[in-house]
């Protein structure tokens, strides 16, 4: 994710904003800048990569700064690959800007400022915001600012210089975090608390709509109205480490909980007069949704199950044939590909190699390849014909949550494209299950108020050796989610069985005491579950029930059930996933298991 750090004080700012941007790299970045003052002048750098590419750019180049005031920022690519030109800062020929965030409504504000002359180097939505700002700019920083932030839709947090305000640094946020520190003689704008530790423990969380003005002495914050505001200077408690997971213990329950958000960043600027709109990724064509009559989802792990439930969603919505797929599965079987059938591929990391070896099988048979990428640049997202970015920022720890989360998300819409595309469903009906998607994801949050719920049965769980999981239609390909979470942080052995398929074999296994976590989330199917539940009780099954909290238990249930906010049975995924996520990630700590990094796994699968 990117990181924001403004400097002004005494010290050399260019030491001061590398030193800084050093210790948010945990954050994952893929290219990196800065703009100083250098006396009335803004000089900037920028460079594709780590940061030390960017230190041996500034060696080669022989610059040299002496500048007291600046910005810098590393960039995680979302709109526009990873390059020198779309790293930040941006510049123009009134300010230079960096930004975290997504400005969802970019694509309408560009194509005005280019019919009005503005020229665009980069890819990115940032460029559009500095070109914005320098139009509105008259003199006047706070009140230009201002006026940007009614222009534009989406989350920011912005660190901007203007060329005739030296020694100042201006911020804004919406939606994105902007901290401003309070140093000897000195103070800082930053995105991330571990930028500042080094210099200060004294900092000001900027609210919703703030902006705020830094000088080498004294911190100016006013509401978004322009009524002045009295800081309200908090002291950092936390280490450097326990900084960086943003006081979570675990990277893993970081990203579980920052997966409201990665859902709003996927899918609201993918979402226009409330249908689903590509427009961002501007390579797809119009009648790109018309050619296919065959689809063929690829991946591994998460990603495949993400495949599986888009798999249930684009057959039910759009009538389209689906095959879902593991890749090294895939690649291997000489599966049935034609200029006909659509390949979507899905990968996080963008760099699975059995997942990159099915695309380039895809691309050889004639067939169209679709990426689901999070990591903007990755092998995968360039191969493919097409991409849609996922918008979760970097995932660190190794097991897979907001990833898949956002990667379902972008399955609704490619379904309901489908349906539109194919006649199956009419703009009003796509509006409804448009409505209902953002519905679902604003009710991941009120799954965070079961946690200390779950927290107890993941406390009944630490002696296990095994246990099953059940579903039917979407509810079995999320019990598989929840069973490879499960087993990969827990070490626990768990299985996932279609619910109606136990009594062909496997029930044999379910004696006194076994423990079984059955998902009975779909109205439609939930007396067959219920069914299947009670075959399980009678052997003695130690039940847990995942079902929407309109359910009201029988008493062999009571107490036994994780009651999930109740949406239409379509969107139940959403937070069925994270009472999963949560249950695997506590029973893990409960085992005193090391959750980010468990053994044998890679966060990246390179090698087949
Ligand atoms: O980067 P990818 O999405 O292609 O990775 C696929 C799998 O390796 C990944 O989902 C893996 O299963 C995770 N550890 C699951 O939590």
């Amino acid at each position: 994710m990117c990181g924001i750090v403004g400097y002004t004080g005494h010290q050399k700012a260019v030491d001061v904003l590398l030193d800084a941007l050093s210790s948010l790299e945990y954050r994952g970045y893929d290219s990196s800048g800065i703009s100083i003052f250098e006396g009335t002048k803004i000089d900037t750098i920028k460079s594709l990569g780590r940061l030390d590419q960017l230190r041996e750019r500034i060696d080669s180049q022989k610059k040299v700064f002496s500048g007291t005031c600046g910005i810098g920022h590393t960039r995680w690519a979302t709109h526009g690959e990873p390059s020198d030109v779309n790293a930040h800062p941006h510049t123009t020929k009134k300010l230079s800007l960096v930004h975290n965030g997504i400005i969802e409504n970019y694509v309408q504000i560009r194509q005005k400022l280019q019919a009005d002359g503005y020229k665009f180097v980069s890819r990115t939505d940032t460029e559009t915001a500095a070109h914005l700002l320098d139009r509105l700019y008259t003199g006047d920083p706070m009140g230009a600012i201002r006026q940007l932030c009614s222009f534009l839709e989406g989350s920011y947090a912005f660190a901007v210089l203007f060329w005739d305000h030296p020694g100042e640094v201006y911020g804004v946020c919406k939606g994105c975090p902007l901290i401003a520190a309070k140093g000897k003689e000195e103070n800082f704008l930053v995105s991330d608390i571990p930028a500042i530790l080094p210099y200060t423990r004294d900092y000001v969380l900027l609210e919703e709509g703030d902006l705020v003005k830094i000088t080498a002495d004294s911190i100016l914050i006013q509401d978004s109205e322009g009524k002045e505001k009295i800081p309200n200077v908090q002291q950092a408690q936390w280490n450097m480490e326990q900084a960086q997971k943003g006081g979570y213990p675990h990277f893993m329950l970081k990203e579980i909980y920052e997966q409201p958000k990665a859902l709003r960043d996927t899918i609201h600027p993918r979402i226009v007069d409330g249908l689903p709109d590509f427009a961002i990724e501007d390579s797809i064509p119009d009648g790109f949704w018309r050619q296919f009559d065959r689809i063929s989802i690829v991946a591994c792990g998460t990603a495949w199950h993400a495949g599986m439930l888009g798999k249930g969603l684009i057959e039910r919505l759009a009538r389209i044939p689906v095959e879902c797929e593991i890749a090294s599965e895939f690649r291997y079987r000489s599966p049935l590909l034609d200029r006909r059938t659509l390949v979507i591929l899905i990968s996080q990391s963008g760099e699975t190699a059995d997942t990159l070896a099915a695309l380039r099988l895809a691309r050889e048979s004639g067939s169209t390849t679709l990426a689901v990428v999070n990591v903007t640049g990755s092998t995968i997202a360039r191969e493919a014909d097409y991409v849609i970015h996922t918008f979760a920022g970097p995932e660190i720890a190794v097991a897979s949550t907001k990833a898949f989360s956002v990667q379902l998300a972008v399955m609704y819409l490619i379904a309901i494209k489908l349906a539109l595309a194919g006649g199956r469903c009419q703009p009003d009906e796509a509006r409804s299950l448009i409505h209902n998607l953002l519905e679902a994801i604003e009710a991941t949050l009120k799954v965070f108020d079961l946690d200390s719920a779950i927290q107890k049965y993941a406390q009944s769980y630490v002696e296990l050796k095994d246990l099953f999981f059940l579903g039917r239609g979407l509810d079995y390909s999320l019990a598989m989610e929840g069973s490879l979470k499960l087993k990969e942080i827990s070490y626990i052995h768990c299985e996932a069985y279609a619910a109606g398929e136990l009594k062909h074999g496997t029930i044999s296994l379910i004696t006194p005491g076994t423990p079984v976590i059955a998902l009975a989330t779909q109205d439609a199917l939930l007396s067959k579950t219920l069914s299947n539940v009670r075959e399980v009780i009678s052997r003695g099954a130690e039940i847990l029930l995942l079902c929407k909290d309109t359910f009201t238990p029988e008493s062999e249930l009571a107490g036994k059930c994780i009651l999930l906010p109740a949406l239409d049975d379509l969107f139940m995924p959403f937070v069925g996933v994270i009472a999963l996520q949560l249950l695997a990630y506590h029973t893990a700590v409960f085992r005193d298991c090391d959750v980010d990094k468990p053994r044998n796994l890679a966060k990246s699968v390179t090698v087949e």
